[in-house]
């Protein structure tokens, strides 16, 4: 990605929050303030949801609340990103025009009384939303206290997949302009299987419900419509600011766990800075290597440049099952880890907890406990190092491994008929990647078809979907040297959903060096046991090296005798494939193995238990930044030399971590 035409300017990394003053008496305000600059705060997110306070009535504007609050920041040298408040309709609106409500796949209205209930797709709701971001960015376009814009809220978290006739109309335009004829769309969705020919684009629906399992080339292109139907909706947005506005532009993406409609490697290019919320899931196995995963997705997403974590937590959110609390230094752990991952900007969400809706229970950076209370004093503690390590803003992370990443590949890997429901994209890829974490490398990750010559080892986990141009990326990157591993469901159909014939692994087949017969997954839960002592579940397959060097086999199960972990020398590269999902000890000790092969180091030695630890480095102009954070509570010591910044002392040779703590070491850059 290009530098953008509007960079976000901030001195140093940003500290804010997500700020509701709706919620409050304007008396509540004033402390509000004072407790911000007690806590660094110099970001502040607001009129995310305002559109009920400033249109009240169709037509009617009241900006005197918003006046006020965004003087009240300025006087206090807060800088405001700006919400255009569209996220939610305001009632008037969906009561005037019922139709703007979103249609879920079995026909049914979603109601308002939530938020985000409009079709993305609706021409009605867009002429209402353009006309409130027109007045909002007239008025405040070029306040000096706007540093930022913030189009709409997480767009696409509730409202993505519309099936309304609106939204069936637009689909059939998007389609009309991908294919041309009716004949490519059916060649290309397969419609000769169970009589689902189209004869006229008036026949083509969104795939509503079905009695049957759906149409897979359908679903994916309903995908890839959706996500592209609300980047316009976005770029309609910026459109009005831009004319009104000179500040940067951008939206709170949601590179986080379970929500995987949007293409974020198509949107990324229209923002002026990524802006990433992200807020760990405890119903996942690693949630602290999932964070690491998501930062590291934010910053591929703006091809290494700095972003900013718009949304995270400072203790339990509303909306898993069970509402953890963070433990001491979490907050800190958290939120530094995303720095040292990337982030020029640490914003949580939201800034005082609410006492009424839906998110009361939600912590917030002043919680209902008031100031007398660990989060608080964590929240000021982290403002305080935050401040302290400004001179990291614009320093870039150094990474020599890549793993390989694409929507579309989660889309077609979660059809409906698949080879096993228990296989999930994301769990491939978090698998690989937490084995690369707990090994202590440091990761981009890039999406198909990316330029490689950066790295040295590069892990494709699960690229179900891929195009021919895509795959040769990488064979012949390997070819010239690189060491790749391939994992299993990768290479099986191409971008229109169509087997890659010939035995699997289609494109990679030859790089691979192996050619597989028949897909074997086994119960969750079932132990397979391989050759080489280690174990695995999920799956297995019965393959044929060709020219492959087989590492490990399958001792049992389905497909005993059959190669698990293969090996290939493709040109001066080598190329291996994982036919299985190893345990996590074994996935990691295979990562070592390649990583060592590869010749990719860690970023520093650990001395000590080193599983809960990671390292990255950023690097600047004049000197590079060794970000520690130990997640353990055994105390652990790293190879460093500088100035050590959370805790102002120097460092030579070696610093000690204590367990839950973060170290930032400033090194000089070598002359
Ligand atoms: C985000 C959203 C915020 C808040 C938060 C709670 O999805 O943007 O408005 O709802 O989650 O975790």
């Amino acid at each position: 990605m290009t530098r953008p035409a509007r960079p976000f300017e901030h001195d140093g990394i940003a500290f804010g929050c997500d700020y509701n003053p709706e919620q409050w008496a304007p008396d509540v305000w004033d402390e509000d303030i004072a407790l911000m600059q007690q806590a660094g705060v110099d970001l502040v997110a607001i009129n995310i949801f305002g559109w009920s306070h400033l249109e009240p009535r169709e037509g009617e504007f009241d900006f005197s609340g918003l006046d006020d609050i965004i003087g009240r920041l300025h006087a206090a040298g807060i800088r405001v990103n700006l919400g255009t408040g569209t996220s939610s309709p305001p009632a008037w609106l969906t009561r005037a025009h019922p139709e703007v409500l979103p249609m879920v796949e079995d026909g049914t209205r979603r109601y308002p009384g939530g938020r985000q209930a409009w079709c993305p797709s609706s021409p009605v709701f867009r002429a209402a939303a353009l006309r409130l971001v027109e007045a909002v960015a007239g008025r405040y376009g070029e306040h000096p206290a706007v540093s930022l814009w913030h189009v709409s809220n997480e767009l696409g978290c509730h409202n993505a997949l519309c099936h309304c006739d609106v939204s069936a109309a637009a689909f059939r335009g998007w389609l009309r302009a991908k294919y041309g004829t009716i004949d490519g769309l059916n060649r290309a969705w397969g419609t000769a299987f169970w009589s689902q020919t189209y004869r006229e684009w008036d026949e083509i629906g969104t795939p509503r419900a079905t009695l049957s399992s759906r149409n897979p080339g359908q679903m994916l292109d309903f995908h890839r419509f959706s996500s592209d139907e609300l980047l316009s909706y976005y770029r309609a947005e910026a459109d009005v600011i831009r004319r009104l506005s000179s500040a940067p532009i951008t939206t709170n993406f949601m590179v986080t766990a379970h929500i995987e409609n949007l293409d974020y490697w198509s949107w990324a290019g229209d923002m002026d800075v990524v802006a990433n919320d992200h807020y760990l899931d405890h119903r996942l196995d690693d949630p602290n290597a999932e964070l690491s995963f998501a930062a590291d997705l934010s910053r591929g997403l703006g091809g290494g440049a700095p972003w900013i974590l718009m949304e995270h937590s400072t203790g339990a959110v509303n909306w898993q099952p069970l509402n953890k609390a963070k433990s001491a230094g979490e907050i800190l752990r958290n939120s530094l880890t995303h720095v040292a991952r990337g982030a020029d900007g640490v914003c949580f969400f939201q800034w005082r907890a609410s006492l009424q809706g839906s998110e009361k229970f939600h912590s917030a950076m002043l919680p209902h406990a008031g100031t007398d209370s660990a989060v608080w004093r964590e929240v000021v503690a982290l403002g305080g190092i935050v401040d302290r390590i400004g001179e990291v803003a614009g320093s870039r992370v150094e990474a020599s491994a890549a793993l390989v990443f694409s929507w579309e590949s989660w889309w077609a890997t979660q059809n409906e008929s698949r080879p096993s429901k228990a296989l999930g994209y994301l769990d491939q890829v978090h698998a690989a990647y937490a084995a690369l974490h707990a090994q202590g490398l440091t990761v981009d990750i890039v999406a198909p078809g990316a330029d490689l010559s950066a790295y040295r080892l590069v892990v494709v986990p699960g690229l179900h979907l891929v195009r021919a141009a895509e795959a040769a990326v990488i064979t012949d990157w390997i070819a010239a040297g690189g060491t790749a591993l391939v994992t299993f469901y990768s290479g099986t159909v191409d971008e229109e959903d169509r087997v890659w014939a010939g035995g699997y692994t289609g494109p990679f087949r030859d790089a691979l060096g192996l050619r597989i017969e028949e897909f074997a997954p086994v119960e969750p839960g079932t132990p397979l046991h391989l050759s080489d002592g280690g174990t695995a579940h999920l799956w297995s397959e019965r393959s044929h090296v060709t020219t492959a060097r087989v590492e490990a086999s399958f001792s049992d199960g389905p497909s005993e005798g059959h190669p698990a972990v293969t090996r290939n020398t493709w040109g001066s590269g080598a190329a291996w494939y994982l036919a299985t999902l190893p345990s996590a000890a074994d996935y990691r000790a295979l990562i070592a193995r390649l990583a060592d092969e590869a010749g990719v180091p860690p970023a520093a030695r650990v001395c000590g238990a080193t599983d809960a630890v990671e390292i990255v480095r950023r690097r600047g102009v004049d000197a590079s930044f060794l970000f520690i954070v130990n997640h353990g509570s055994a105390p652990i010591v790293v190879e460093a030399t500088g100035r050590e910044l959370v805790c102002g002392t120097e460092v030579s040779g070696h610093v000690d971590v204590p367990g839950g703590a973060v170290r930032i070491i400033r090194e000089e850059a070598a002359a």
